[in-house]
């Protein structure tokens, strides 16, 4: 704990309750003036939830909370954000129909005398805002514009915006590709110059050992350490994190690779321009390449979302004649999208129906055994995945973030007529455990002899796992490397 002077935040013995959840059982967690301080934990650990109490969300919780020594009592966000405390939220929250502009200057735009929006200010405030946060754009854009990567930008430009002595990132670096990465580490340093504090949550340990002062941890909702950054090493993070010892983080065995599975020939959409590759049966092939070099719009034109302007995509011999991805799906392509906020979480339903959605015809209903099968299969992926839930019938925007993005994940890992599995940033969000047991099923289905695309921008995912790597830019192929030859600098290189 400091002292008065210098701690921005001190709470003590916080517990939270959600019905049939313990979410935060009597954890303590302080912030100095000018420090980074991390927030660590496996998905479903309480870290949002921690949060959320502290940007004034949840009001009813047990425990004490001081902001500058002085006990506060937040009764709504906007109580937060007086007292100078901004949040980045992990799910975003802006305004998709809104320009750039109005999203950072929502809450407290510049007005004349009588409240009337000074127009022109709030624009010419944005671009020096933009300008200092390293995006381009047009202050007016329309937010759905950008791409999430840009959306995550403008979210840290709003939290700046705003007078602030406390800056919450939950996940801030999700979305950023290395170079965006590395201007958010800048403008952190410039933040805490000036004595702000930070509390950074993230999954990726390297960018915790990198750009923060300290290190809270918590295991399933209770306070486990805090450490000094500089005396930290990953292995010990990671041990007080899962509370033992973690098994081999890539798995990877390989199985046999056969006949090829999926062949995609001068594949043309208005995004990505004569692609041509192939992924045998039993095989992992890796897209790597910059943010926006079109991985995630080839993916789309290859199941059907995008129209495919010219080129063939066949499976396992067939074409595939129509843009639609029910057709695709039908030929036994599995997809699991970038970003599945947005494609793909039902809600208001629960887990088994999130995770059972697209395999239903497996699983026909009105038949006890194939009901018996799914509720088999949906717990064993629950257990499998570590997914954080009292029950499977929980709906899932009850779970943490961490924990929904494991329910799509898993959705098509159950199907059983699969030949091919796409997926785009499979580990994104996902702790590290759920990251070891996601490679081993992907590696498990390989051997089944699905052949497997993987979309990443995380170099040692693609390095490992991948037997092939393409790398993409600007919307083409730029090159093919193999397992052995392949080295991170060689895949930037390729990239740029
Ligand atoms: N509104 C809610 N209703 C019921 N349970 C909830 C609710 N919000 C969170 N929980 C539960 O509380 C626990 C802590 O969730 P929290 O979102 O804080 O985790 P987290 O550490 O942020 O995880 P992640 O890394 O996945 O984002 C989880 O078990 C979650 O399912
Ligand atoms: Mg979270």
């Amino acid at each position: 704990m400091g002292t008065a002077n210098d701690c921005w935040l001190d709470l003590q013995g916080i517990s939270k309750y959600f019905p049939g959840v313990h979410a935060l059982d009597k954890v303590k967690f302080d912030l100095r003036k000018g420090e980074v301080h991390a927030l660590v934990g496996e998905n479903g650990a309480g870290k949002s939830t921690l949060i959320k109490i502290i940007a004034g969300i949840y009001h009813g919780f047990d425990g004490q909370m001081r902001f500058e020594n002085e006990v506060v009592t937040f009764r709504n966000p906007n109580e937060a954000i007086n007292k100078g405390i901004s949040v980045i939220y992990q799910e975003l929250n802006l305004v998709p129909n809104m320009s750039i502009a109005e999203n950072i200057y929502f809450s407290h735009l510049p007005t004349y005398r009588a409240g009337i929006v000074n127009k022109k200010k709030v624009y010419e405030d944005t671009k020096i805002l933009l300008d200092y946060i390293g995006l381009s754009e047009d202050p007016r854009t329309l937010l759905k514009k950008l791409p999430v990567a840009k959306q995550q930008l403008v979210e840290i430009a709003k939290a700046i915006s705003l007078d602030t002595k406390v800056i919450i990132m939950d996940e801030p670096t999700s979305a950023l590709s290395p170079s965006e990465i590395d201007n958010l580490f800048r403008i952190i340093k410039d933040l805490k110059a000036k004595g702000c504090g930070i509390i950074y949550v993230s999954h990726k340990l390297e960018e915790i050992l990198k750009a923060t002062d300290r290190i809270t941890v918590l295991r399933d909702g209770k306070y486990v350490d805090t450490i000094n950054t500089s005396d930290a090493t990953q292995q010990q993070i990671i041990s007080l994190m899962v509370g033992r010892e973690l098994s081999d983080l890539y798995p990877k065995q390989g199985g046999s690779i056969g006949d090829v599975m999926l062949d995609v020939q001068g594949l043309t959409s208005y995004h990505v321009k004569d692609i041509s590759f192939n992924v045998r049966s039993g095989e992992i092939v890796g897209f790597s390449g910059l943010m926006g070099a079109g991985r995630t719009e080839l993916t789309r034109a290859i199941i059907g979302s995008d129209k495919r302007l010219v080129g063939k995509v066949i499976v396992d011999g067939i074409e595939l004649k129509r843009n639609d991805t029910r057709e695709s799906k039908q030929a036994g392509i599995g997809y699991v999208p970038e970003n599945r906020k947005e494609q793909g979480i039902f809600g208001d339903a629960s887990i088994k129906f999130n995770m059972t959605i697209s395999t239903i015809k497996n699983f026909v209903r009105f038949n006890g055994i194939k009901r018996r099968k799914e509720l088999t299969s949906v717990n064993d992926m629950v257990n499998r995945l570590g997914i954080k839930t009292p029950s499977v019938t929980q709906l899932i925007q009850k779970l943490s973030g961490g924990n929904q993005q494991k329910v799509i994940l898993a959705r098509s890992l159950i199907k059983e007529d699969l030949k091919v599995l796409i997926v785009d940033e499979p580990t994104r969000g996902i702790d590290i455990g759920a990251k070891a047991e996601i490679y081993t099923i992907l590696d498990q289905l390989t051997r089944r002899g699905i052949a497997v695309i993987i979309v990443s921008s995380e170099m040692p995912e693609i390095l490992t796992m991948c037997d092939r790597i393409y790398v993409m830019k600007r919307g083409r192929i730029n090159a093919e490397i193999n397992n052995e030859d392949a080295t991170q600098e060689l895949l930037l290189q390729s990239a740029i």
